[in-house]
Formats: structure tokens, C-alpha cells, sequence
């Protein structure tokens, strides 16, 4: 172990370093110079998927959270109607499924019990199923009709980082291929690639933030309580955002879409509250920024979690900035959930815990 981990303390570390290496090979042979993108596992069915009625992405944990980041990028290029379910509330509700659906089964290791029986489930119910794993020959990928590998490598930490990011890549690339004839979208889809091509580099950035993100570790590891917020592509990283932070530290994490702080959140916000708000320059900004009013007015003070493009006078009165690299609004959530990766391994080792194997907790649950 002491030499898979090289140069870092734990696999964890190790795993969200990796990354500027992992999103190439998730790319590798798929995003293509010429601004094609192919997906071999699915080429045979492309045209089946593209006749479907709706998309429906099963997983569980951070798998589920990766369909939540690509979600909207989904709507927008397939236009078909996306749904989103927790593999075992979904097989709980004994969900109708239609031999015209296609099912996404996401899961890092391809064995997690509530995927595999959710798949098994809309077999014999005639749905087309994809596998999107990170694991050759895992029962989800045999059990599939197609499938997309995201080769991001073997995940030895608990908690998962790099297999997150290259789900989200695997969804954005299918997303791009079922889209490869819509002329109108040709230029969303440039666009895309272009930010696809540059997006190593830009993770190389974000994990320089390390040092920064530390001392506001050191901050905040004492906190009971924790509020993450945001909304639009930023959701799934406020979700996976305060994931991390539970599974590692053990301290109580909330993802808070901003839109619903005034049903209810807002009631808990005081000048003592630890509050991280995820504020990016996309179509939600002004929406984003309200909110941010809002928990000021009450005398919160939040950590942000901005983009670079962001004004400094929009963040006015916030003293812990971290600000990200740029890319389009579809990818922003890879950037911004890379310090939420870094914090909440610094909160726990500040803590003195066991960060590749949190307690209570399976890499790979194989009982309902
Ligand atoms: C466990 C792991 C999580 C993971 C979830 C789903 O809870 O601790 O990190 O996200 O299972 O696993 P899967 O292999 O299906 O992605």
C-alpha cells in the first residue's frame, strides 16, 4: 500500500491529485481534435437512445450526485425529459419503466447492491441500459446492453473524488454524442469541447488552491454544523460538497439549494452558522448573488466558492474568497467541487480521522 500511495499520506490525497491525469484517460480516444466526440461502448445503440421517450440515471451516494451535475446539460442537448432517481427509493416505489425509456446505471465499482437490483428490475421491463462504471467486467457493466467506461483507475479511498469528476465527464461526452447532428447546437457543443480539451490544465489550478483551502480547514474543523449552498449546475456540488465533509469528518453537512433558503434554511442562519456559498457567473448569478445577500443580512459569514470572472465588488464584505479557473456554465461544477474534495480531507485530518476509511462506512455496498 505504502508504495501505491507514493509520494501521498493516504489514497484519498492521492486520488483527488490525480486528477488532471484521470479526466484525460476518461477523454482519451473519445474527445477528439477534430471536435468529434465518440463513445465506442454506445455507438450501436445510438440510434436506439436517440428515439427514447426519457432518460432515467439510477445510482446511489456520489454516482447520484454526478447525475445531478449533468442533468440540465442533458435536457438541454437530447431535449428529452431526465430523470433522476436514488436507486433504492426507486426500486421502493416499484417505479413504472416502458421498454421505450433508457436507463443509466451509474456506479463507481459496477457491484452496489441498490443499482444492481434497480437494473435487474427494468430488465425484463424491455428498457434499453447503460452501465456507466469504473470497472471492467463489474456485474453493472455485464448486466448492461451498453456502456460507457470512465477508466479514471482503480478508487481505493472510501470516499470517492476522481471516479466523481470522471462520471460527470462520461455524461457530459454522452450528452455531446447524442447532440452530434443538431445543427443548432453546434456552437453550445464547440464550445463544450473546447472547455473538455483545456479542462487538465485547469484542474492542475484548482488544485493549487490546497494551501488556501488548509487554512480555512483549520478555520472551520471545530464546526458541529455546516450549511453548503448554491443552485443551478452548482447543486451537485453543494450536495457532493457537504457528501464529503459528512463521510470524512463526521460533522453535520447540508447541500442547500439557494432557491429553497427562504422555505426554511434561512431560519438557521445567524452570525455563528458555518455557511460555504458556491457563486458562479452563469445563468443563475444574480440569483446566486440574492441569496448571498440574504445570509448576509442576517449576519452570516460564508466562505465562497467563486470564479475568477466573479467581481469583487459582487462578494463585497466576504473575507474568504476561493476562486476557481473559468469554463463553461456545464463543466463549472468540476472546478468548484475540487475544493470541497481538499476541505473535507483537511477537516478530517485536522480531526485526527482515519481518512480512507471513515467509519461505518463500505467503498463498495453490496447489501440492500
Ligand atoms: C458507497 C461509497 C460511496 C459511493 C456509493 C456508491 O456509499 O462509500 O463513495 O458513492 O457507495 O457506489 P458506486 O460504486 O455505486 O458508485
Amino acid at each position: 500500500q505504502q508504495i501505491m500511495r507514493g509520494e501521498y499520506k493516504t489514497f484519498m490525497q492521492k486520488e483527488i491529485f490525480e486528477q488532471p491525469e484521470s479526466v484525460v484517460n476518461t477523454m482519451r480516444g473519445r474527445v477528439l481534435k477534430d471536435g468529434r466526440v465518440v463513445l465506442g461502448g454506445i455507438k450501436d445503440y445510438a440510434s436506439d437512445i436517440k428515439r427514447c421517450r426519457r432518460l432515467i440515471m439510477v445510482a446511489c451516494g456520489t454516482s447520484y450526485n454526478s447525475a445531478i451535475a449533468c442533468r440540465q446539460l442533458m435536457e438541454e442537448l437530447t431535449e428529452l425529459p431526465v430523470i433522476l432517481e436514488l436507486a433504492s427509493d426507486f426500486l421502493d416505489r416499484e417505479t413504472p419503466i416502458f421498454r421505450d425509456d433508457v436507463c443509466f446505471f451509474i456506479s463507481q465499482s459496477g457491484e452496489t447492491a441498490d443499482t444492481l437490483s434497480a437494473l435487474r428490475y427494468c430488465k425484463p421491463r424491455g428498457a434499453l441500459l447503460i452501465g456507466i462504471t469504473n470497472t471492467v467486467g463489474s456485474a453493472i457493466s455485464r448486466e448492461s446492453h451498453c456502456g460507457v467506461h470512465i477508466n479514471a483507475g482503480p478508487e481505493i479511498g472510501v470516499a470517492s473524488t476522481k471516479a466523481y469528476t470522471s462520471q460527470i465527464l462520461s455524461l457530459v461526452m454522452f450528452a455531446l454524442v447524442m447532440s452530434e447532428d443538431r445543427i443548432s447546437l453546434q456552437p453550445r457543443r464547440k464550445e463544450i469541447i473546447q472547455c473538455l480539451i483545456g479542462m487538465p490544465e485547469n484542474i492542475k489550478e484548482v488544485l493549487k488552491l490546497d494551501n488556501e483551502v488548509l487554512e480555512i480547514s483549520k478555520q472551520i474543523y471545530r464546526e458541529k454544523s455546516c450549511l453548503v449552498m448554491g443552485r443551478g449546475y452548482n447543486f451537485a456540488t453543494c450536495l457532493e460538497g457537504a457528501l464529503k465533509i459528512k463521510e470524512l469528518s463526521y460533522m453535520h453537512c447540508e447541500g442547500i439549494m439557494s432557491g429553497e433558503l427562504k422555505h426554511g434554511p434561512l431560519a438557521m442562519v445567524d452570525e455563528n452558522l458555518c455557511i460555504i456559498m458556491v457563486i458562479c457567473k452563469d445563468n443563475v448569478y444574480k440569483k446566486s448573488l440574492n441569496a448571498l445577500q440574504q445570509v448576509r443580512a442576517r449576519g452570516g459569514n460564508p466562505v465562497i466558492i467563486a470564479d475568477v470572472t466573479v467581481p469583487i465588488e459582487d462578494l463585497a464584505g466576504c473575507e474568504r474568497i476561493i476562486r476557481v479557473p473559468k469554463t463553461v456554465d456545464c463543466l463549472q461544477n468540476i472546478f468548484t467541487v475540487i475544493p470541497f474534495q481538499l476541505l473535507s480531507y483537511h477537516i478530517a485530518e485536522l480531526n485526527g480521522l482515519n481518512v480512507d476509511r471513515p467509519r461505518n462506512l463500505a467503498k463498495s455496498v453490496t447489501v440492500e
